[in-house]
């Protein structure tokens, strides 16, 4: 039934679109392609489901695919998926002993390209330039980066895969401990982070804004900031890294809000989210989402 369904809708679609069916003709090989490797990992998901499908009448659904799928993402066309991070995000991002960034992201950005059948490339860059560079110098960014109204005017975001918050970090004597504690205050963060807009708006605080979030917990070990606001993993790891010296506490008791991360993808490029999505879909069904958190999420912080 819901075969018939899917057969007749996408035979009044077809009809309903019989120009776009026409002037489609040089994206269709395209489409095709990618329909094929779309049809592919689905049937892996879905054994049960695959040996059916394949039997069920194939002529509409040929007819349907220019319609059923949007255009291919141009972003993958020349089979590289350019991706900018800035690995200087331990757990999610860092550059490992060899040089090449790696971590959460770097995996699960990588895992994603092979179901894409593109090949992954990684640009380390500022962090405050990811979102500029989207759809230009990079593709996609996968960056720990927080979802948030005023990104989403510059780019699109894949489905969420984590929920953080920020953290405050504290030297081991400091009295902070609730968000009235941080007016006025000597306040470090990561430049153009969440974190960052978060300090901007405490009253009184002396923002000092860093390339990178480490540094900023440098200098509040050597006495020159009262405070670090940073997202909740990479805080847990500079304080197993400063154990002596620093507390990092849940910015819960500071009032601030939970924050989802996401995969920022070229604004409109609707094609590219699906197949990113579907991707993370397969992957948080499948296992492999889990493994690569208990992989480098977690024990990152001891
Ligand atoms: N989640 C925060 C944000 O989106 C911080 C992300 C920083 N990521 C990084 N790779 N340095 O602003």
């Amino acid at each position: 039934m819901k075969k018939f369904l899917a057969a007749m809708m996408a035979a009044m679609l077809c009809m309903g679109l019989l120009t776009a069916c026409g002037s489609a003709a040089e994206e269709t090989a395209h489409t095709a392609e990618t329909t094929e490797a779309e049809a592919e990992t689905a049937n892996e998901a879905e054994p049960a489901d695959a040996a059916e499908e394949t039997a069920e009448p194939e002529a509409a659904e040929e007819a349907a695919q220019p319609e059923a799928e949007t255009a291919a993402s141009e972003a993958l066309a020349d089979g590289v998926l350019s991706v900018g991070t800035n690995a200087e995000f331990p757990p999610f991002e860092y550059v490992d002993d060899s040089g090449e960034p790696d971590g959460f992201d770097i995996a699960l950005i990588k895992a994603i390209g092979e179901k894409l059948g593109v090949e992954v490339q990684v640009e380390n860059m500022e962090f405050n330039a990811l979102v500029a560079s989207i759809g230009g110098k990079i593709d996609v960014a996968i960056a720990g980066m927080t979802v948030t109204d005023e990104r989403k005017e510059m780019v699109d975001f894949s489905d969420s895969y984590y929920t953080a918050v920020q953290y405050v970090i504290l030297p081991k004597d400091s009295e902070i401990a609730a968000a009235a504690d941080l007016e006025g205050k000597a306040i470090g963060v990561q430049l153009g982070t969440t974190g960052d807009f978060i300090a901007e708006e405490i009253a009184g605080a002396e923002v000092a804004q860093y390339n990178k979030a480490l540094d900023a917990v440098n200098d509040l070990v050597n006495g020159r900031l009262d405070c670090v606001i940073v997202d909740k993993n990479p805080a847990l790891v500079f304080q197993s890294r400063f154990q002596d010296q620093v507390t990092a506490v849940d910015g819960a008791q500071f009032d601030f809000e939970p924050e989802e991360y996401a995969i920022a993808i070229p604004k409109g490029d609707t094609a590219l989210a699906d197949q990113i999505n579907a991707a993370l879909k397969e992957m948080m069904d499948d296992g492999t989402f889990d493994a690569l958190v208990k992989e480098y999420i977690e024990g990152s912080d001891e």
